[in-house]
């Protein structure tokens, strides 16, 4: 039989009754599978693992707490030997193959009449992966195999697009802080399928040159945008591309709902008639200060952080911000696009009662190779930032979460 290779097949278990002799670590690990394809699964052994009494405990398997005997195969599709007792193994064996029962053995790969492949999933596709020869088998290789496609497919360093459900649309993409490594599973895949690519200033333009070479990279920024004011020309270009049926990626710098115009995008498209869909992205309001050494809450100093824009100044008409009301809180305040007007930013904040001394930190372009960390205090922030010459992008964190960290300040 081993000369031969395994035929692969999948088995639609649902509802099938299949027998698992055995309840220890090999059962604990092949019941989830088996649960989730909806078997009806009968245990025979006469003591399992706590993770396989849960099981049983949850009604997921039926626990019959005996040693195996003979006619337990008897009704079984499939059945899984994997007991400690090789001569009940073999008769089992012996049970299965006359009742013509498809038998998986952990104990022995050549007498049994099945393998279990190493599986995996990613975005609706499993991924098996099996030994041809019995006389080689190296687990250890096939589940290295099986981790390589998956995570390839999952972060899109495996290029497998979706022809028949792949529809033409557009997806805003948090592409996170910078960093390519911070992008969410999702995004990567997306990115990879994509046709075109509009691409903001932040987020992880590293990413972007890995594409393949028929894929369109347009920098949001670079838009003509005419008589049309700058987001209308993006939002003009994304149903553009759209309607040609293309696959369209919006890659946007952290999240796209903090602060970053997503859901004018979203709301433009749907006024188009266009799918959009949106993947969240990890803030660089909460990961910049996390590279930085900066937790935004910790245990007895902080219980609450508030996120704010600074584009505009406190005393501008525009601001939508209660400046007074964030001086008189005691916890983390951050500041994103906060640079040019943290001196008044800083002021107002003190002249609300908020201490001079508390701790400011100022980083820039955080996540990235050229990340930087300036300290201050709401006292001499607004000095600091001119003489260490402090750039956009950088997120501010203000409050006593900035000393907690083993940081000494540059
Ligand atoms: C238009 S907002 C977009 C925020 C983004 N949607 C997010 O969730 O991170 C741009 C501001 O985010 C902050 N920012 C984004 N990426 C950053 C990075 N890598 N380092 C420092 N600040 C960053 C800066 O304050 C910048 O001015």
């Amino acid at each position: 039989m081993a000369e031969h290779p395994a035929y692969p097949v999948g088995l639609r278990l649902a509802g099938r009754r299949i027998v698992v002799l055995g309840g220890g670590q090999v059962a604990q690990r092949r019941l989830p599978a088996l649960i989730a394809a909806g078997a009806d699964i009968h245990l025979v052994s006469p003591e399992a693992t706590p993770s396989v009494e849960a099981m049983a405990d949850a009604g997921e398997i039926t626990w019959h707490r005996r040693p195996y005997a003979e006619g337990d195969l008897a009704a079984a599709w499939y059945a899984l030997i994997a007991t400690s007792d090789t001569e009940a193994n073999n008769r089992a064996s012996a049970e299965a193959e006359a009742h013509r029962v498809w038998c998986v053995r952990s104990d022995d790969a050549d007498a049994a009449t099945a393998w279990t492949p190493a599986t995996g999933t990613s975005e609706g596709v499993t991924v098996a992966v099996l030994t041809t020869d019995a006389r080689d088998r190296d687990p250890r290789h096939t589940a290295a195999v099986r981790d390589a496609v998956v995570e390839g497919l999952r972060d899109g360093t495996l290029v497998a697009p979706h022809h028949r459900t792949r529809t033409p649309g557009v997806a805003l993409v948090g592409g996170g802080p910078g960093d390519p490594d911070l992008i969410t599973v999702r995004g990567r895949r997306l990115l990879a399928e994509a046709d075109v690519v509009i691409a903001d200033r932040l987020g992880p333009r590293d990413l972007l040159a890995e594409l393949p070479p028929h894929v369109e990279v347009i920098d949001a920024a670079k838009i003509p945008y005419g008589r049309f004011m700058a987001q209308e020309a993006i939002n003009n270009a994304l149903i553009e591309h759209a309607k040609q049926g293309k696959s369209v990626v919006r890659l946007k710098g952290g999240d796209p709902y903090v602060f970053g115009r997503g859901m004018e995008e979203l709301q433009a498209l749907a006024e188009a008639g266009i799918a959009c869909t949106v993947v969240p992205g990890i803030s660089s309001s909460i990961s910049v200060p996390g590279a930085a050494g900066i937790p935004v809450t910790h245990r007895g100093v902080a219980h609450e952080f508030t996120v704010v824009s600074g584009h505009v100044a406190p005393d501008d008409e525009r601001s939508l911000v209660d400046w007074p009301a964030l001086a008189r809180l005691t916890g983390t305040l951050v500041v994103l696009m906060g640079v040019d007007k943290i001196g008044r930013i800083a002021e107002t904040l003190v002249a609300h009662g908020r201490s001079p001394d508390t701790p400011v930190a100022l980083v820039q372009e955080g996540t990235t190779a050229a990340q930087r960390r300036v300290d201050a205090t709401l006292a001499t922030v607004a000095e600091t930032v001119v003489a260490q010459q402090v750039k956009p992008p950088a997120v501010i964190v203000i409050g006593e979460v900035v000393g907690v960290g083993p940081h000494e300040a540059a």
